[in-house]
């Protein structure tokens, strides 16, 4: 072990303090918020230790571990950010982190920002935002926006697996501004009627992989920003929650494109929605090009597939504009089973920029209460093998 005798030491005291796990096996100090102070008791701020775990890991000049153990530690919030030389921390956590049951003040509980070669594993975060949606429910204006309770921003080289992220404030995880994002296994969940608990939103990055995870939210299971590409989806439950959704797209005049996107393998359950693109009617120069959805299963879905492009709530911000955003090259392949509304299948496009090489492929939706149609307007593209509803693209 190429270590230093100093920090040699410290690892081998950390060591002592917690049960051997044979993730330690491996080379590499291991700091336990523990010994740094934190407690175990649900009600002490533990806020300071994690802080001091992580900065001394970010020092190691070795791969590093921060170990959170069984039991529940309350969170104020954290920001694990720079100085930061190391690029390979662990964040090993069996217990569960607990934020305030008042509401978390800024943007995000647990922040990791501009950081590189970071691993998340195991463990639950709580994020209590109960007191926070029933504010936003009752009529008080005045409700703070609430607090992301995993936010990746800046950064690069994440993995984040087998995390439960249960009752956040606001977005359950958020991936902002980075690359070579890893999600995988993990399972988040809100009541259906949280407001605004997307699962995952995924924000002007590139190469994030979401798989095999479970997510049942008040919100969006998974919600794709201005900005992204190549994100890759594959084998996720989507419900109760309002889908996975590329969108809302095309606020700002100068937007930066979404571009190859692939959702595969998904089952949504009860929800919303199942696979929806989504602009708003604005004049803007942003784009959504070569989307593949392939391999859904829709169980009471209301709007399985879905594009709208005329999205402007309370008429409000863009009354009689159309959407400036370009849809093209959206592949729907392999997609069955119920839709929960007469419309199973709905290209809403733009009047001045209308959707463009739409492929549909193995389409088979019903509608219990009688047949399920499809809709189009302004939409253009091929059908291959059986469509039901039948298409209605030019
Ligand atoms: C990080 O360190 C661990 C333990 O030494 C090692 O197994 C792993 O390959 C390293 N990861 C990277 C990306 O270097
Ligand atoms: C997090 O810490 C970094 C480094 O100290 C700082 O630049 C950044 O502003 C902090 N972010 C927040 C939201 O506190
Ligand atoms: C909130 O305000 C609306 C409109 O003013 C009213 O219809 C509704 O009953 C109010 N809800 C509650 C919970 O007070
Ligand atoms: C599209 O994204 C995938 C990751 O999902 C990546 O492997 C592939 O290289 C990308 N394709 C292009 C043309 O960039
Ligand atoms: C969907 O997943 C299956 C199984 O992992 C894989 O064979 C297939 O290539 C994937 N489809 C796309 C479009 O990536
Ligand atoms: C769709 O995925 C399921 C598992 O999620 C698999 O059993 C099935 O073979 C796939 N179907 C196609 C047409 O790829
Ligand atoms: C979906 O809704 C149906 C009908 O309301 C209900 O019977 C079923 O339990 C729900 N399924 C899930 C997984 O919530
Ligand atoms: C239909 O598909 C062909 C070849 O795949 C393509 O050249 C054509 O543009 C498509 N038509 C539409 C309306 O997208």
């Amino acid at each position: 072990m190429a270590l230093p005798v100093s920090s040699f030491r410290i690892s081998l005291f950390f060591l002592m303090h917690i049960h051997y796990h044979s993730l330690f096996a491996s080379a590499g100090a291991v700091y336990n918020i523990v010994s740094f102070g934190a407690k175990a008791d649900a009600q002490t701020d533990s806020s300071n230790a994690l802080q001091s775990a992580w900065s001394a890991a970010c020092a190691a000049s070795a791969p590093a571990t921060v170990y959170v153990p069984s039991g529940t530690f309350l969170v104020e919030k954290a920001n694990f950010s720079r100085p930061c030389t190391n690029t390979n921390i662990t964040i090993q956590i069996d217990g569960t982190l607990l934020a305030p049951s008042s509401y978390t003040q800024g943007q995000a509980w647990l922040l990791f920002y501009q950081v590189g070669g970071v691993s998340i594993l195991g463990g639950t975060i709580d994020g209590q935002g109960a007191s926070l949606w029933s504010c936003k429910r009752s009529n008080v204006s005045n409700c703070p926006d609430g607090a992301r309770s995993l936010d990746i921003s800046n950064s690069h080289d994440i993995e984040i697996s087998g995390l439960t992220s249960v009752n956040s404030e606001l977005f359950h995880m958020a991936i902002d501004s980075s690359r070579n994002v890893r999600v995988q296994g993990v399972k988040i969940s809100a009541p259906g009627d949280s407001p605004n608990t997307d699962g995952i939103h995924v924000h002007q990055s590139s190469g994030v992989t979401i798989l095999e995870s479970d997510i049942g939210t008040g919100d969006d299971c998974i919600s794709v920003g201005p900005g992204v590409s190549d994100l890759y989806i594959e084998q996720i439950t989507c419900g109760p929650g309002h889908g996975i959704s590329i969108g809302s797209l095309g606020w700002m005049t100068l937007e930066p494109g979404v571009s190859n996107v692939t959702v595969n393998r998904t089952v949504f359950t009860n929800t919303t929605n199942g696979l929806r693109i989504k602009t708003w009617a604005r004049s803007s120069d942003g784009f959504v090009k070569g989307v593949v959805f392939e391999n859904a299963t829709m169980q009471n879905v209301r709007n399985p597939i879905l594009i709208s492009q005329n999205y402007c709530p309370h008429n409000l911000n863009c009354p009689g504009q159309t959407s400036g955003v370009q849809i093209s090259d959206v592949a729907y392949r392999e997609i069955q089973g119920s839709s929960a509304t007469p419309v199973a299948v709905q290209f809403d496009c733009s009047p001045t920029v209308p959707c463009r090489g739409i492929e549909l492929q193995n389409i088979n939706l019903a509608y219990g209460g009688g047949p399920a149609q499809a809709t189009c307007q302004n939409a253009a593209g091929n059908i291959t093998g059986f469509v039901i509803p039948p298409s209605c693209l030019s």
